[in-house]
């Protein structure tokens, strides 16, 4: 059975709220809801309440009060959350992630996937700001519903009017049944650089920004993988479904992977720093004279890849690197794949200052069997070509796995 967060917001169509708790009980579904200040003006929380037999949530601090946070806790403990009908107002504070009160609290601490089925006055909806927060609406992965045309509730005809009853508990059905190839299956994924300490205020790390570890972890989660993220320091958003583990040297990524196995598929896409300080100094390391020059001794830090495929026990079942040069691409990674022992190296092309930082990506996906190289990608695009071989690799129907023929 699966539970649904359905937030009503101020609308003619918050009536319709109501509808959806009646019709999607019939379905299957578990509702529980929260009524904003908006929505409170036209439904009450006992007809919700009464509707769905689960509380009806309004206030932010009431509970707040709890001793467990109670917004984290509603934001979490659902499988979607359904934003039903959607104000104007709704989702322009959604684009700007304000939270001054329950429901906009409760959609920012959300870590489960967001549905929106917008209702308004057809000027609203075809006005630009409405038109561009949609857009960005999309772009920070909530799924909007489409609202119908037709006549409306205000006597005007066009579109905004909420999408049938139907049709919402279509699309959420659609979402939790829909093609996840990867389900049932672990993923492990490194991503982002590592950081060594020389002293508690300087390290040596690297320029890697963590976005295509972040993005092969979102694509294997959409594709419904069990997904634990082990990064480096990176400024990026945890994807959406995803368990993250943060580190900052190479040892703690080690640790935190090997406390995260057994897993079936492994994606080592962090830039883990080669070296660390022989010895980290406990106290700031200050200059003996202006002008002295400092001899830094580094030792080699653990080759995290290299380690969890030659795993004698518990190898996962397809370990996957990214070799990461700036010339001899192909035969360097070669080398790489064979070195490390893993499964399928992504080789990618960092000269000039490409990659790192960047959102694209030149890469020649290598494995025992074959070289196939692509053109310029976007790192999400990257992401979603390495699932698609994860996915047709583990698909009961392909021929037999790379590297074991
Ligand atoms: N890797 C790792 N642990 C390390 C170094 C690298 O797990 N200590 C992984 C990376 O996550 C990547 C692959 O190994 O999947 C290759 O990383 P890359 O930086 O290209 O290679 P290096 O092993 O660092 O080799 P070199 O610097 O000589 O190119």
């Amino acid at each position: 059975m699966k539970r649904i967060l359905l937030i009503i917001s101020g609308s003619i169509a918050a009536y319709k709220g109501l509808e959806i708790i009646r019709r999607g009980l019939e379905r299957g579904f578990e509702f529980t809801t929260i009524l904003t200040a908006g929505g409170q003006q036209f439904i009450t929380p006992l007809s919700a309440a009464s509707l769905s037999g689960n509380p009806c949530y309004t206030e932010l601090f009431s509970l707040t009060d709890e001793t467990q946070m109670g917004h984290i806790r509603l934001s979490r403990e659902h499988d979607v959350i359904l934003v039903a009908p959607a104000s104007a107002d709704m989702l322009a504070k959604m684009v700007s992630g304000r939270c001054d009160d329950l429901a906009s609290t409760v959609l920012l601490a959300t870590d489960k996937p967001v549905m929106v089925a917008p209702a308004m006055n057809h000027k609203m909806w075809e006005h630009e700001a409405t038109q561009r927060n949609i857009q960005q609406l999309i772009a920070d992965h909530i799924h909007i519903i489409q609202p119908d045309s037709g006549s409306m509730a205000c006597g005007e005809t066009g579109t905004g009017r909420m999408a049938e009853v139907a049709t919402i508990l279509d699309y959420i059905e659609a979402h939790f049944t829909a093609n996840k190839p990867l389900a049932g299956l672990k993923a492990l994924v490194t991503a982002g650089p590592t950081f060594e300490p020389i002293d508690p205020v300087r390290f040596i790390g690297n320029r890697s920004s963590g976005k295509q570890g972040f993005a092969v972890a979102q694509t294997l989660a959409d594709a419904g993988a069990d997904v634990t993220l082990i990064s480096g320091p990176v400024h990026l958003p945890t994807p959406m479904g995803v368990k993250r583990v943060d580190v900052q040297t190479a040892d703690d990524m080690l640790a935190a992977c090997a406390s995260h196995l057994p897993a079936d598929i492994f994606v080592g896409a962090a830039a883990v720093a080669d070296w660390k300080p022989t010895l980290s100094s406990e106290q700031k390391i200050k200059k003996q004279s202006p002008l002295a020059s400092f001899d830094l001794t580094l030792v080699a830090n653990p080759d995290i890849l290299s380690h969890i495929a030659h795993l004698k026990v518990g190898r996962p079942q397809l370990v996957v690197g990214f070799a990461a040069e700036t010339e001899n691409l192909i035969p360097f990674a070669t080398e790489k794949l064979t070195r490390k022992g893993c499964d399928w190296i992504i080789a990618n092309d960092v000269s000039a200052g490409c990659v790192f930082g960047q959102d694209d990506n030149t890469i020649t996906l290598i494995t025992p069997d074959e070289t196939q190289s692509f053109g310029i990608m976007s790192k999400q695009a990257v992401a979603t070509l390495l699932t698609e071989k994860i996915a047709d690799y583990f698909s009961p129907s392909s021929p037999l796995p790379v590297g074991e023929g």
